[in-house]
């Protein structure tokens, strides 16, 4: 191979690919020419090693363990800012000024609000709906009572009315899926409060008893919503750019992607962790029994919450959050025992070869959720919280595909057909 070019040599002939280089130095074989070339398609099931797209959005390396958001290292953004700094820099490429951040903060205020004839259809799920299908929906609804084809603006310009009602909404419906599993009146949200105690306000205030902001909570809600905010090509943010690449607008393409987090191998582990840890508890804390399960490959069962497709080393997510989690609950004075089991768990999967052979270490999910619940969030609202991190990550991928012609072609992946070549016709009467 050389600097420019990668060679493939194929039924007698050689081809040159070109070689494309980011940034960081990462490589990539240029293969848009290939069929064209060669007649040859490549198989990549599960896209594991198909770069779909040119990005300028997050650099992840997973040998290292590096994550950056338009540049800037993950701790560095968890530590100092806010969540919506963090999607300001996503969709724009900058970091807010002062004067940036006060508008954005105020449209977020302005576009909290849900119209009220939306109201009506959370009346209309069953009682115990799930909120992540109620979050999809109602996204993807937003379209019919917001049209985002009507606005004289840039629909891919970074902080948009369309983008700026996205978020601030998104996260009133996340509350009101909640109250409405509850069974419980709905609660406004209040123009005096920042994006994350608002959100807390509308899940936990009732009219019989108001609901006391604690600080803590919301820097680690904050914090949290940051490490999720972006993860470059994941299920879900490749399946918004997929469907966004059909021309589909941007508040359905995000209902798909939700739809897409909900999965218990990507969005949904969290929830799936914490059934996990208490099934563990339940069981006597049989920790060999789960680990036995986990490395038997005709056992199906996986440690939720361990490995990851580009991690090869410690998720700098998970090193955080386990950080922000033993903060949390020492200062809330909480004891909980998933903790303890999540550790233990942890201590003993550090040091079985199945797990160092196959670089599974804990990822994002691991110990979110407790920190979840020592906020008082039911395990089923788990993967909307996650939704509501994602979603600077989500608006800002589908601009970013809409503005660049190469990957905002329609996505169509090819197949290698394995089925029957080709068979007569049998007349229905003829066939026994
Ligand atoms: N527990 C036990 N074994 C595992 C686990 C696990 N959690 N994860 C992977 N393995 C094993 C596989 O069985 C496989 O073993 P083999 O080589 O002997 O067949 C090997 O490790 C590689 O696994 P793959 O499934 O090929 O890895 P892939 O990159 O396709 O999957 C995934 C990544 C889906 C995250 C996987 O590690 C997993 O299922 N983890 C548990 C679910 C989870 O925590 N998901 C959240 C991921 S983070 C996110 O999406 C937000």
């Amino acid at each position: 191979m050389s600097n420019d070019f990668a060679h493939l040599h194929l039924d007698n002939t050689l081809y040159d690919l070109p070689i494309i280089t980011g940034t960081t130095g990462e490589r990539a074989i240029d293969i848009r020419g290939l069929l064209r070339d060669t007649g040859c398609i490549t198989l990549d099931s599960g896209y594991m090693n198909t770069g779909s797209c040119q990005s300028q959005i997050t650099y992840l390396d997973g040998e290292k363990g590096i994550l950056r958001y338009r540049g800037y290292d993950i701790a560095d953004l968890a530590e100092n800012c806010l969540f919506i700094e963090v999607a300001y820099l996503l969709l724009t490429g900058e970091l807010p000024t002062l004067p940036e951040l006060e508008q954005f903060k105020y449209d977020m205020t302005k576009y909290s609000l849900v119209h009220e004839d939306m109201i009506h259809f959370f009346d209309h799920f069953p009682p115990k709906a799930s909120p992540m299908s109620i979050l999809s929906t109602m996204v993807g609804t937003l379209h019919d009572f917001y049209p985002e084809m009507d606005l004289d603006e840039d629909p891919y310009g970074g902080i948009t009315t369309t983008t700026a009602r996205l978020l601030s909404k998104t996260r009133t419906i996340a509350a009101f899926s909640y109250k409405k599993n509850m069974g419980h009146p709905l609660i406004y949200p209040r123009a005096d409060l920042s994006y994350c105690a608002n959100f807390l306000h509308m899940m936990f205030d009732r009219p019989n008893m108001p609901y006391e902001i604690d600080p803590v909570m919301v820097s680690a809600l904050n914090k949290l919503l940051i490490l999720h905010a972006d993860h470059e090509q994941n299920c879900s943010t490749s399946t918004v750019r997929l469907v966004g690449s059909a021309g589909v607008r941007l508040y359905p393409s995000i209902s798909a992607g939700i739809s897409a987090l909900w999965g218990p191998l990507h969005g949904g582990a969290n929830a799936a962790v914490m059934r996990m840890l208490e099934n563990i508890n339940a069981d006597g804390r049989d920790y060999q029994k789960y680990i036995d399960l986990a490395k038997d490959p005709n056992s199906g069962y996986r440690l939720t919450g361990f490995g990851h497709r580009v991690y090869k080393t410690y998720d700098p997510r998970a090193t955080i959050i386990k950080k922000t989690c033993h903060d949390v609950l020492k200062t809330q004075k909480i004891s909980d025992p998933l903790l303890d089991i999540a550790l233990h768990l942890e201590e003993l999967v550090s040091t079985d070869d199945y797990f160092i052979e196959r670089n599974l270490y804990p990822n994002v999910d691991f110990y979110s959720g407790i920190i979840y619940r020592a906020m008082g969030i039911p395990t089923n609202m788990f993967t909307v919280m996650f939704a509501l991190g994602r979603l600077p990550g989500w608006i800002a991928h589908w601009q970013e595909m809409n503005l660049d012609k190469e990957s905002s072609r329609i996505g169509r992946p090819r197949q290698v057909y394995t089925g029957i070549p080709d068979r007569p016709f049998v007349a229905l009467a003829d066939r026994c």
